[in-house]
């Protein structure tokens, strides 16, 4: 295989139920919450367009409309905004589909899983590898430096295997995501041989939680679909990349930056807050507003 340094392809799984947060998302996908004043969804598509990918692959499931709508041509919010000569709100609402960005929409019929949601969306990957972003996982680089995707694209490109995000977590709550062990490589980097989905924290090989970012070659596509249903019944992404590691190798990379479990409510709140306070507009204010409270 040729080296490839450029990943052009993001998919974007957006098709969960996110029981989690109901009732707010009975109507629309958790993924079109806001955090300030933009919605999850459009954190994750600036970070992949930040990162140089231009096609965006939206895997979504019942009440994709919102999402569709949202990287669409807005014809009358338009006019009426160039009507009432709101520029800056205009090119604000313009600046949201970049004229080298294409958006594409695969439908996951059922929730059965990530795994089933990343293989819903082969068709219009092809055979390159490609970035996986879970937007309820809203991540942040560190101020001023590149975001965890960019940081992403430079792994893959030293390696040429498949690449994960990961962070340490207190043992208590490894039962909350992928884990993964192996040989530490450099400072920031394990070759992975180990993967484990939500292992009991008995049976944990380490405390690195995979995070919702990744980069994959495509021969994960077979082994995701030859895999039988894993936790939970589900089709695990975990499973069909732990399948990789013995034929193609995996690696781990320890990302600089913060990440947001916007899917829990816990996260959301810590996102807003957190993202509120660093706000050009309403920062200060914020800041100001908070320490009135009598905590
Ligand atoms: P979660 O594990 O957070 O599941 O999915 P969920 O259904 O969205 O939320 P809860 O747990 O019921 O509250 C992680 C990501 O994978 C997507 C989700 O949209 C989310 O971005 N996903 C999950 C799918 O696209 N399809 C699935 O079948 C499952």
């Amino acid at each position: 295989m040729n080296k490839v340094t450029e990943i052009t392809k993001a998919v974007f799984p957006v098709a969960g139920l996110g029981t989690r947060f109901l009732p707010a998302t009975k109507a629309q996908p958790k993924e079109m919450m806001p955090v300030v004043d933009k919605p999850l969804i459009q954190y994750a598509v600036e970070e992949a367009y930040g990162a140089g990918i231009r096609h965006m692959i939206f895997v979504t499931g019942r009440n994709k409309r919102a999402i569709e709508d949202h990287f669409d041509t807005a014809y009358e919010l338009e006019t009426e905004l160039e009507a009432s000569q709101k520029h800056e709100l205009l090119a604000l609402v313009r600046s949201m589909q970049p004229d080298d960005m294409d958006c594409s929409y695969v439908r996951q019929p059922r929730s059965l899983g990530l795994g089933h949601a990343v293989l819903c969306a082969q068709p219009l990957v092809g055979q390159e590898p490609f970035a996986v972003l879970l937007a309820d996982d809203l991540m942040t680089g560190l101020d001023g430096g590149p975001s965890v995707l960019a940081q992403m694209v430079e792994v893959f490109g030293q390696f040429q295997s498949s690449v994960l995000a990961v962070q340490q977590v207190p043992l208590d709550h490894v039962q909350r995501y992928g884990i993964v062990a192996g040989e530490q490589i450099d400072k920031k980097v394990v070759k992975v041989t180990k993967m484990v989905e939500k292992p009991r924290p008995e049976n944990a090989p380490s405390q690195l939680a995979v995070a919702g970012r990744y980069i994959l070659t495509p021969a994960v596509f077979d082994r995701i679909r030859n895999q039988a249903r894993g936790a939970g019944g589900e089709i695990q992404l975990t499973d069909g990349i732990a399948a990789l590691i013995e034929t193609e190798g995996v690696h781990a990379y320890s990302y600089e930056g913060k990440r947001y479990d916007c899917g829990s409510k816990q996260g959301f709140l810590e996102a807003t807050v957190e993202l509120g306070l660093k706000h050009p507009e309403v920062g200060a204010a914020f800041r100001e507003y908070l320490k009135t409270l009598p905590l």
